[in-house]
């Protein structure tokens, strides 16, 4: 379903994505593992098109900052020199790190900006799987967003992602800061975000918690490819077995 070949970022002469391969088949949870400035983030971004945005409207005040090289593909297409929204038409949401919301609107009314793009039925639909899925934000819905704990604006954020229906969703550190009875929270909303029909593609420093949903997983080091296989596979291998255990 993705395809992400020899795919390099550079910021300035600093390299932070070095000839990635990367693949994402139809219903597979894949998990992209990390520690801080591995990469993680200008990976999600770049398949996002946000590194192609923030490079061309640096370009366009004159500067010459980012370069990016490689082919990126989804379902078949290249995707790689397609503008955002082109991509979250085709079905490429990103949902962004550290659970950003609109602070000062409602629970509800971010929910609905997820949706923008979608029609009012299926706004509905998207609303009615988010409550079932997230219980808490029904309680919630009319409460400003910027007043909710660290875990109930996870919720809100992903709920967001879903709103635009994804086809391939890819999560940025979905569970960093959370609470252990929090992170479980996500992690099953993962799972039964899967059993929709959403391919997804996530990002954490260790493995650890996700282990249990994965199917696959990659681990980066400066925007390198370090190691790649299956959750037990991963478990096997000694230096994946340091991001597992987070040694
Ligand atoms: N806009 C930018 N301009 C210059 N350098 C950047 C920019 N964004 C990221 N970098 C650099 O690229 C490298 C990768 O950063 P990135 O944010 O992708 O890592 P990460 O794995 O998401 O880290 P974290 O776990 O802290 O979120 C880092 O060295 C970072 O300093
Ligand atoms: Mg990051």
């Amino acid at each position: 379903m993705l395809e992400i070949n020899s795919v390099s970022v550079f910021y300035e002469n600093a390299l932070a994505l070095n000839d990635l391969n990367i693949d994402v088949q139809q219903g597979e949870i894949v998990g992209v593992f990390g520690s801080n400035s591995a990469g993680k983030t200008t990976l999600f971004n770049t398949i996002a098109g946000l590194t192609l945005h923030l490079k061309r409207r640096e370009q366009r005040k004159g500067g010459e900052r980012i370069t990016i090289t490689g082919s990126i593909r989804f379902q078949g297409e290249e995707i790689s020199l397609s503008k955002p929204s082109d991509r979250v038409e085709k079905g490429i949401i990103l949902c962004r790190e550290r659970h950003p919301v609109f602070r000062d609107n409602t629970v509800e009314e971010n929910l609905r900006l997820g949706g923008y793009m979608r029609s009012g039925s299926e706004i509905k639909e998207s609303l009615q799987f988010v409550y079932d899925l997230f219980p808490p934000l029904l309680r919630l819905k009319n409460k400003k967003a910027g007043m909710l704990s660290g875990g109930e604006q996870e919720m809100v954020a992903v709920g967001m992602a879903l709103m635009a229906r994804p086809k391939l969703l890819l999560m940025d550190e979905p569970l960093l800061g959370l609470s252990p009875l929090m992170q479980k929270e996500v992690v099953r909303a993962v799972k039964k975000i899967r059993q929709q029909g959403v391919t997804i593609l996530l990002s954490e420093q260790y493995a650890r918690p996700v282990m249990p949903i994965i199917d696959r997983g990659y681990v980066i080091e400066n925007g390198t490819l370090v190691v790649s296989g299956t959750g037990q596979e991963l478990m096997d291998n000694p230096e994946a077995k340091a991001a597992y255990f987070g040694m």
